[in-house]
């Protein structure tokens, strides 16, 4: 219910028009606009900088303070004490489960983790240098496939076992996506294994010997899944959120948001800052990249630096640096020298006018790229990774959508294109 109004008037039009304003438990309160239709106006926020498309209790960014909540609980204190499927259910139910509650869901996950024989097929038609997420992209909306006709979107349970179904074949696919990609055969889900850990099984391992779990590792990667599970309205989250308006097959709403966020500028970042440290090879060349990043005349931006939200630290940017400095310690590389170009880069960057002025920090992307290159995966997996860990916070608002009454999005525009005129030959 709305306590407050805002008032609008506009040259041209006699009346003062009154807007609904609202507030939430935290963060800013929205103005509804919807009244100025009837006014015969829209508004206008090209790239919704300014703009609230919906109400969700999921996830909590505070980009001046650097703070992300899941269910109110802080990302730091998640990464600290929980584990991702953990958070998969918190961001599905709204709170933690409690341990019976825990046991009930991994095992449910665990015995969803196979997919269809058939989609192995579905590699056959792909080069075997074709990019990951590309197939990823395809193999994900196949799967609408096979389901399309077991699911009333309407129907909370239906709901419920598709997202099952999508956290525990994600990171089946995703390593499918590798094994094709170097002509080794697909390794089986393995259920004795926890949720990271098979995956790792499915990436490296291969059946002429046994897989050998590195707990850290495995910590790690959990982690990386972690930190990556949700973000508020983010562009592939919206774009998920869009096809889900239309009644579209969950499956293919997903696929959507892979293909959104395979951007270097969304969840290409991770892939784009490895390339970027590469290229730069050298601390001697940072000073080269920076004035480069700083040209407006040039399209090179510092990859895995600046955010839409945050005007402070990502704080999935420092967890993720703990973490990098955790495995390369236990793999013995704490010398990497990408490593050292990025902690360099990090460090002139922040003492820098243009990056202060701009706000622009580290992001999620910064340091992920490097503990995935230190676990022995390779850089054109590194958005696969993120859209298998973004996965539960896709399917979370698409649920939470469907939860409630809705409409189809449909945004409207300022038309700038010619007027009517008759249609005369040339
Ligand atoms: C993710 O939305 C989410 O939550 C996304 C995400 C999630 O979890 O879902 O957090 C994941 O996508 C993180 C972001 C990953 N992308 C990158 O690291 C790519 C590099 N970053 C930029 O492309 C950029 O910072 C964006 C796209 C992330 C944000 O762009 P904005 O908000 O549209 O900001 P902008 O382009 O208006 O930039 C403001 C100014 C501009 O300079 P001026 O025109 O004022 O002179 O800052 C400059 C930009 O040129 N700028 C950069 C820069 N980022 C912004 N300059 C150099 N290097 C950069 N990285």
């Amino acid at each position: 219910m709305a306590d407050k109004k805002a008032r609008l008037t506009v040259d041209g039009l006699e009346e003062v028009i009154e807007l609904p304003v609202y507030t939430g438990t935290t963060g800013p309160d929205v103005v509804d606009v919807r009244a100025l239709t009837s006014k015969g106006l829209f508004t206008y926020d090209p790239g919704f900088v300014s703009t609230a498309a919906c109400e969700s209790s999921i996830t909590y960014i505070d980009g001046t303070k650097g703070v992300l909540l899941h269910g109110g609980y802080p990302i730091e204190q998640l990464a600290e004490n929980s584990d991702y499927l953990e958070v998969c259910f918190l961001l599905l139910n709204g709170e933690l489960p409690t341990p019976e509650q825990k046991e009930v869901f991994v095992k449910t996950v665990k015995n969803h983790t196979m997919v269809h024989e058939q989609m192995t097929h579905f590699f056959n038609g792909f080069r075997r240098d074709a990019h990951p997420m590309a197939i990823m992209v395809a193999v994900v909306g196949a799967l609408s496939a096979f389901y399309h006709d077991s699911l009333d979107i309407d129907d909370a349970h239906h709901r419920e076992v598709c997202a099952f179904r999508l956290i525990a074949k994600m990171p089946t696919i995703a390593a499918m996506c590798y094994k094709y990609s170097i002509g080794q055969p697909f390794q089986y889900p393995r259920n004795e294994l926890d949720y990271a850990d098979n995956f790792l099984q499915m990436m490296f391992g291969n059946p002429c010997q046994d897989y050998v779990t590195n707990p850290v590792l495995a910590k790690a990667m959990d982690r990386i899944f972690l930190l990556h599970a949700d973000h508020e309205q983010n562009a592939s989250t919206s774009t998920v959120r869009l096809a889900g308006s239309s009644g579209a097959n969950p499956f293919a709403c997903i696929a959507s948001g892979i293909a959104a966020l395979w951007g270097p500028a969304h969840g290409g970042a991770n892939e784009a800052v490895l390339t970027m440290l590469q290229e730069i090879g050298d601390e001697s060349n940072i000073d080269e990249f920076i004035k480069r990043a700083k040209d407006p005349e040039d399209s090179f931006r510092l990859m895995g630096f600046g955010h839409r939200v945050y005007r402070n630290f990502d704080p999935r940017a420092k967890v993720m640096k703990q973490t990098c400095d955790e495995v390369l310690a236990e793999l013995g590389i704490e010398n990497d020298p990408l490593l050292k170009i990025a902690k360099r880069l990090e460090q002139i960057a922040l003492e820098d006018d243009y990056f202060i002025q701009r706000k622009l920090y580290p992001n999620v992307d910064f340091y992920s790229g490097i503990i995935l290159k230190a676990i022995g995966i390779p850089t054109n997996m590194f958005t696969v990774i993120f859209a298998l860990s973004r996965t539960i916070g896709w399917i979370s608002h698409w649920s939470e959508f469907h939860s409630s009454p809705n409409k189809i999005g449909r945004p409207r525009q300022l038309y700038t294109g010619p007027t009517k005129r008759d249609y005369e030959k040339k």
